[in-house]
């Protein structure tokens, strides 16, 4: 089932946004998510089943339907037989953005609020995030820590991904570069997976205690190393067959991101693997980033492009990669090879 609303229609959810809110963490609470989901759940039997009256539980129903989270068959003046069923997945989707670790909470911590009410004066450039609002690339130890910690949070759908394609992306593969490779929660997760696999990250050097916290709590002493750089200044490393971008080029203008990829090719080994994964341009994907688009309104120096899976697997093919695929999963993960003689 999808839903889609009118723009008047929208704007009225958009107008009760909290209390939209407050039906779904209460829906997730008492438990009714769970009896939903399988369905069909009978209105009567919910309100016994949950110690509820049954016309106040109707209008707090109608309210998950309306945000097109429910199907309902009202077979006759009888509200009590009214059945119900919730779209599939809706409990897991309300603990991502409510439950404990949600990514949405995550994100509030931000300083959105300096451009809240001020939109017009930042889109004009008369009100930015300052440098100790938010600097990007960050510039404190703190913000450092703080930023990395953050990403590692949103990290699950790529987690996901690696995991599901591990057979594919790790068995002939030695050293993986996973360059912008946060705090190596990523570089980590694969490792789990990649036995033969030893993995750098390659981050800014004030990332590095960050890297080595990573290295003793996820147990990988041996195979989790760093490497400091700047790959806006500096070649990228050598000697690895296999290199990661994540979530980094979309933080870049486009000839930054066609310069990384170059770079990438550059360094790789002959028949080297170039992996690349973000959220790459969806309708979905753009709701879900919501909070960057916004919040990232007062950075000029963060980017923030959600490009389509296209534009990356164009710029593999002309900076000379072959076998460009791409991987499905919550989030695709694009892949491509150095040839392994560069004729
Ligand atoms: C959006 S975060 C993504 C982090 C991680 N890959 C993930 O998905 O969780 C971008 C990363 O790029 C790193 N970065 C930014 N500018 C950089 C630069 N000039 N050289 C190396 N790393 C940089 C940041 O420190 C950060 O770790």
């Amino acid at each position: 089932m999808t839903l889609t609303l009118s723009p008047r229609a929208l704007m009225s959810l958009l107008a009760n946004g909290p209390k939209a809110m407050d039906v779904l963490e209460t829906a997730f609470d008492m438990g009714l998510l769970d009896a939903l989901e399988p369905g069909p759940a009978r209105l009567d039997a919910l309100a016994t089943r949950f110690g509820v009256r049954p016309l106040r539980l109707y209008k707090f129903l109608d309210c998950l339907e309306s945000l097109g989270f429910l199907a309902r068959d009202e077979p006759g003046d009888d509200i009590g037989a009214t059945g119900y069923r919730a779209v599939p997945g809706l409990r897991d989707a309300v603990a991502a953005v409510v439950g404990p670790g949600a990514v949405e909470r995550d994100r509030d911590r931000y300083p959105w609020r300096r451009l809240h009410g001020r939109l017009g004066a930042s889109l004009r450039g008369e009100v930015s995030m300052s440098d100790d609002d938010f600097a990007w690339p960050p510039k404190t130890d703190a913000q450092t820590a703080d930023f990395e910690r953050s990403m590692a949070v949103g990290l699950t759908p790529v987690i996901e991904a690696v995991r599901r394609h591990a057979d594919l992306l790790w068995p002939d593969r030695h050293r993986l570069l996973d360059v912008g490779g946060g705090d190596g929660t990523l570089a980590a997760h694969v490792l789990d997976t990649a036995p033969g696999l030893r993995a750098d990250v390659y981050n800014l050097p004030a990332v590095a205690p960050l890297v080595a916290a990573t290295r003793v709590a996820r147990g990988h002493p041996e195979r989790l190393g760093f490497v400091g750089g700047d790959f806006r200044t500096e070649p990228l490393p050598r000697g690895y067959d296999a290199l990661s971008f994540v979530r980094v080029l979309h933080d870049w203008p486009n000839e930054v991101a066609r310069r990384l990829v170059e770079q990438a090719y550059e360094a790789l080994e002959p028949g080297g693997m170039l992996l690349i994964c973000e959220e790459f341009r969806t309708p979905d994907r753009l709701a879900m980033q919501f909070f960057w688009s916004y919040f990232l309104i007062g950075v000029d120096n963060c980017v923030s492009r959600l490009r389509e899976v296209e534009f990356y697997t164009k710029l593999l093919a002309e900076a000379g990669f072959e076998r460009v695929a791409v991987l499905p999963g919550a989030w695709e993960l694009v892949t491509a090879y150095k040839p392994a003689s560069v004729g």
